[in-house]
């Protein structure tokens, strides 16, 4: 059995301020939980205030990106080994974000995966296609070439480390939501994809949704035989509605 998963990324989002106020609102509430495991990714900078004030709760946290190397002369990054510092489990990594903006290729997001992999870390590896993408009904392709790039470096056991969510570009803060069928579809591919080379590794993979994931459609969402948890961006920076959503997964 796969335990869901409910990641909050909450992106360049809040202040020392606000973020003390959801921490303080994730800690009360964190006990209506019963399902799923729950973590934060938050700001760097803020990953110190983070562990102080969620170590000994059952809320895990991480980070939303590293670099690929492990340590030197590259200005503004962070390494595998500094998230360790700060008691992260997971990061984030390709998220689609940093692929568009800051130009993060497949076979860099690989080497991200394998950093945080060396280091212990669980990387989360975001995969999804843009709307032109899916009006070419090429949505498999793409998410094809970006989860082969993670097996062609690290080998498809690797992947027995990590967790992937399917992110359709589309749905990121739009407001519009995949549907469960459309999302399960492509849930199941990936599952499919990785079970053609190893069907343990597959069986094992919790493959979580992201996209305008919300309290409202969190249910059907997770219903759906491969969606085993959110990726949550917006909504994962109000306490009750991230709450929401996680305990969407209680019944
Ligand atoms: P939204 O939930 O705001 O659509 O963002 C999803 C996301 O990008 C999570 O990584």
């Amino acid at each position: 059995m796969r335990q869901p998963l409910v990641a909050g990324n909450w992106k360049m989002n809040g202040s020392r301020a606000s973020i003390e106020m959801l921490l303080n609102g994730l800690k009360s509430g964190i006990g209506a939980v019963r399902v799923a495991e729950v973590a934060v990714c938050a700001p760097a900078i803020y990953l110190s205030d983070v562990q102080s004030r969620l170590q000994g709760t059952a809320i895990a946290w991480g980070g939303q990106d590293l670099s690929a190397q492990a340590s030197g002369a590259f200005t503004g990054e962070i390494a595998a080994s500094m998230l360790n510092d700060f008691g992260c489990k997971y990061v984030i990594v390709g998220h689609s974000e940093r692929r568009a903006y800051h130009h993060e290729s497949d076979a860099t997001v690989a080497k991200k995966f394998a950093a945080a992999r060396a280091a212990g870390l669980i990387p989360i590896l975001c995969v999804g296609e843009t709307l032109e993408e899916r009006e070419q009904g090429v949505t498999e392709a793409v998410v094809k070439r970006q989860l082969d790039a993670v097996i062609e470096l690290e080998g498809v056991t690797a992947l027995a480390d990590g967790v992937v969510a399917y992110e359709p570009v589309w749905a990121i803060g739009t407001g519009r939501t995949a549907t469960p069928e459309q999302a399960q579809e492509v849930h199941a591919y990936l599952r499919a994809r990785v079970a053609s080379q190893d069907a343990d590794v597959a069986a094992g993979l919790r493959i979580l949704y992201g996209g305008s994931m919300k309290p409202d459609n969190a249910k059907e969402l997770l219903a759906k035989a491969d969606i085993d948890g959110g990726l949550i961006g917006g909504a994962s920076l109000k306490a009750e509605d991230f709450l929401g959503i996680c305990t969407a997964a209680n019944d």
